[in-house]
C-alpha cells in the first residue's frame, strides 16, 4: 500500500515535471483577501477519497467521510474547506479562505471512487483590485498613487489639452509589501505654467479590466469684490454615477460648503443665499460654483471641487484672490468704502454668532447618528445581516459556507463629508467577546471612492475576525 503511493506520487512528480500548465485545466482568479471556491466534480459512486494538492504540496484531505488534516500544509491551515454536504453528490470543489498572493498555482483535485481514479487540474491566478489613485499637485510636480495592487499595473499620464507623450517626463517607482502586493507611485513634472494644463493619470489593471483615473488642475483667479464670480469646476469626461463636493479652504480648516450626490439626489449647500449651482448643469458635468457677491474677507482662499465616480475623481482647484473693487479707489469713495468694511466686518461678525450654535448644534446632530447608527449594525461576511444587540449567540458561519466564520462589521452612512482616520474609528470588544483568530482584527477607514463600495461612504470596517465570535462589540465613531 505504503509503495503503491509512493510510486503513485513518483509518478505525480514526473508527470507535473512534462506540463505545468494545459489547456484542458479550469482556470480560476481570486480576489486577494476574499474567499475563493476552486472547482472540482466527480461521479458519486459510495464512498470518496478526496485529495487537493498544489504542486505536491496537501491542502485538503477527505476520506472516512470526513476532513483528514494530518498532511495539511501549514500555509493553507484553517484557510479550507470542502462543501461537506454536497461531496455525495459528486461535488469536490475547495473553498479557499482570505487568499494570498502565494496561493497562485496549479491545484489538483483527486478523487477515488470505486468505479477507479480520477484528477483534475485547477490553475488559480490570483488579484487586488485598485481600490483609488490618490493624486497630488504642487507647483513643479504631480504626483500619482495607489496601494495593495496585484498584478502590477500599467501608468499612463495625459494632458488636456493633450501634448506629446515625449513631453510628459514620468518616473513611476513599484514596491511591494511583505504580503507580496504593489505599492505604485508616478511623478510627472509639470509642463511650464501649472495652470496650464489638466492633469490625467490612469492605472491600468494588468489583465486590463480595469482602469483607475484621477486627473487634477490648479488655477489662479484674481477677482474684484462685489462682482458676481463663476468658479470654473467642468468635469473632464461624462459621469453617470458620483458624487461632488465644494471645499472651501482660508485660512482654517477646509470646510465643505457644497454637496451633491446622484444616488440620494440629496443637495446641501451651506452658502445659501451667498453662493448657487445649477443641478441640471451639475447632472452634464458642469459644478461651476456662481459666488454673488464676493467678499475680499469672506470668499479670499483656495475653492476645490471633486467628482468622485466609479474609478475615477477629478478635482480642481482654485485659487480665489478677491481684490479691492477699482470703482473704489477714487477719493469720494474712500469714506464708503471704510463704512462698508466696518459695515461687512459688523456683518462678518453677526454671521458667526448666528452660525456658532447653529453649527454646533449640526455637529453635534451629525455625531449622534454617527454613533445611533453604527451601534451594533453589522453583517456576516457574505450578506446575512445579524442584529448585534441581539442575545448573545455564537456565529459560527451556517450561512451556506459551513467553514466560513468571518464576521464583518461595516458601518455604512451619509456623512460623506466627515473623512474619518484610523483613531476615528474604534471597535470595543464588550466582555464577554470571544474570539478565536489567527489574525488580529482589522479595522479599516472605508474610503467614499473605493471602487467596492461605490455609495458607502467615509465608515469603519472590520474585517479579518475569524473564529467564533459573540456578537457582543459595537463599533463607535469619536467624532
Ligand atoms: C487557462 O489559461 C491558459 C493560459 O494561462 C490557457 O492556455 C488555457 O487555454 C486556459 N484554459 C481555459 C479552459 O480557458
Ligand atoms: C459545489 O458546491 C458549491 C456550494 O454550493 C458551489 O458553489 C459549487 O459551484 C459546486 N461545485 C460544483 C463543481 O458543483
Ligand atoms: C513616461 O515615461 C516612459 C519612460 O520613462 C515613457 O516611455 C512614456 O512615454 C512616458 N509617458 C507616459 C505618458 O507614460
Ligand atoms: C501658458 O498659457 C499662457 C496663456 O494662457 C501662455 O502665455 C504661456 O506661454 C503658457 N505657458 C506655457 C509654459 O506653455
Ligand atoms: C501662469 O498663467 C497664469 C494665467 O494662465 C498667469 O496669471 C500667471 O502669471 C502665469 N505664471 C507664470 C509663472 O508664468
Ligand atoms: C448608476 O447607478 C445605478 C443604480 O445604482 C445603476 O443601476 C447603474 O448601472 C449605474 N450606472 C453606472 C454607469 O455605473
Ligand atoms: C491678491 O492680489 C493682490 C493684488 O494683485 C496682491 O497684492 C495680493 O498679494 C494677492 N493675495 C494673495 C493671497 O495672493
Amino acid at each position: 500500500m505504503a509503495e503503491t503511493r509512493g510510486l503513485l506520487i513518483m509518478l505525480l512528480i514526473f508527470s507535473e515535471k512534462l506540463l505545468l500548465t494545459n489547456s484542458k485545466d479550469t482556470n480560476v482568479t481570486c480576489i486577494i483577501f476574499d474567499d475563493c471556491i476552486l472547482p472540482c466534480s466527480f461521479k458519486p459512486t459510495g464512498t470518496v477519497v478526496i485529495h487537493w494538492y498544489k504542486q505536491q504540496i496537501p491542502v485538503h484531505s477527505y476520506y472516512y467521510n470526513k476532513d483528514q488534516f494530518g498532511l495539511q500544509n501549514k500555509h493553507f491551515s484553517g484557510r479550507t474547506c470542502l462543501f461537506n454536504s454536497h461531496i455525495p453528490h459528486g461535488n469536490a470543489s475547495l473553498l479557499l479562505k482570505r487568499v494570498k498572493v502565494q496561493d497562485k498555482g496549479r491545484y489538483k483535485c483527486y478523487t477515488s471512487t470505486r468505479k477507479g481514479n480520477q484528477e483534475i487540474f485547477v490553475n488559480l491566478e490570483v488579484k487586488a483590485l485598485i481600490h483609488s489613485v490618490i493624486m497630488e499637485m504642487t507647483d513643479e510636480m504631480v504626483t500619482c498613487s495607489s496601494h495593495n495592487i496585484y498584478p502590477v499595473p500599467q501608468v499612463t499620464w495625459a494632458t488636456d489639452p493633450p501634448s506629446a507623450q515625449e513631453a510628459l517626463e514620468n518616473s513611476t517607482i513599484k514596491t511591494t509589501d511583505h504580503k507580496g502586493l504593489f505599492t505604485v507611485t508616478s511623478m510627472l513634472k509639470i509642463l511650464g505654467n501649472f495652470s496650464n494644463y489638466t492633469y490625467f493619470c490612469s492605472f491600468i489593471s494588468a489583465d486590463k479590466t480595469q482602469v483607475w483615473t484621477a486627473s487634477r488642475k490648479k488655477q489662479d483667479i484674481t477677482h474684484e469684490e462685489g462682482l458676481a464670480l463663476s468658479i470654473p469646476c467642468i468635469a473632464p469626461h461624462s459621469l453617470q454615477n458620483f458624487s461632488f463636493t465644494w471645499t472651501f479652504t482660508s485660512s482654517n480648516e477646509p470646510t465643505v460648503i457644497f454637496r451633491y450626490d446622484t444616488k440620494t439626489r440629496h443637495t446641501f449647500n451651506l452658502w445659501e443665499g451667498q453662493a448657487e449651482l445649477d443641478q441640471d448643469l451639475l447632472l452634464m458635468g458642469d459644478g461651476s460654483l456662481l459666488l454673488q457677491k464676493p467678499d475680499i474677507e469672506e470668499h479670499s482662499g483656495m475653492y476645490t471641487c471633486t467628482f468622485s465616480g466609479l474609478q475615477s475623481r477629478y478635482i480642481v482647484e482654485t485659487n480665489i484672490n478677491i481684490t479691492i473693487s477699482s470703482i473704489s479707489v477714487d477719493e469720494q469713495s474712500v469714506q464708503r468704502s471704510w463704512w462698508s468694511t466696518a459695515a461687512s466686518a459688523a456683518f462678518f461678525l453677526f454671521t458667526i454668532i448666528l452660525a456658532l450654535p447653529q453649527c454646533i448644534k449640526l455637529r453635534a446632530m451629525e455625531a449622534r447618528t454617527a454613533s445611533h447608527r453604527y451601534n451594533g449594525a453589522a453583517f456576516v461576511g457574505g450578506g446575512l445581516h445579524k442584529d448585534l444587540n441581539a442575545t448573545p449567540s455564537y456565529i459560527n458561519g451556517q450561512h451556506e459556507v459551513e467553514c466560513n466564520r468571518q464576521l464583518q462589521i461595516e458601518a455604512q452612512g451619509e456623512l460623506a463629508d466627515i473623512k474619518l482616520t484610523a483613531e476615528e474609528c474604534s471597535v470595543d470588544l464588550q466582555p464577554g467577546t470571544k474570539i478565536e483568530q489567527e489574525e488580529k482584527p482589522l479595522l479599516n477607514v472605508l474610503d467614499d471612492t473605493n471602487s467596492d463600495a461605490w455609495g458607502k461612504s467615509h465608515g469603519c470596517i472590520l474585517s479579518h475576525l475569524y473564529g467564533y465570535v459573540r456578537p457582543n462589540f459595537e463599533v463607535k465613531f469619536n467624532t
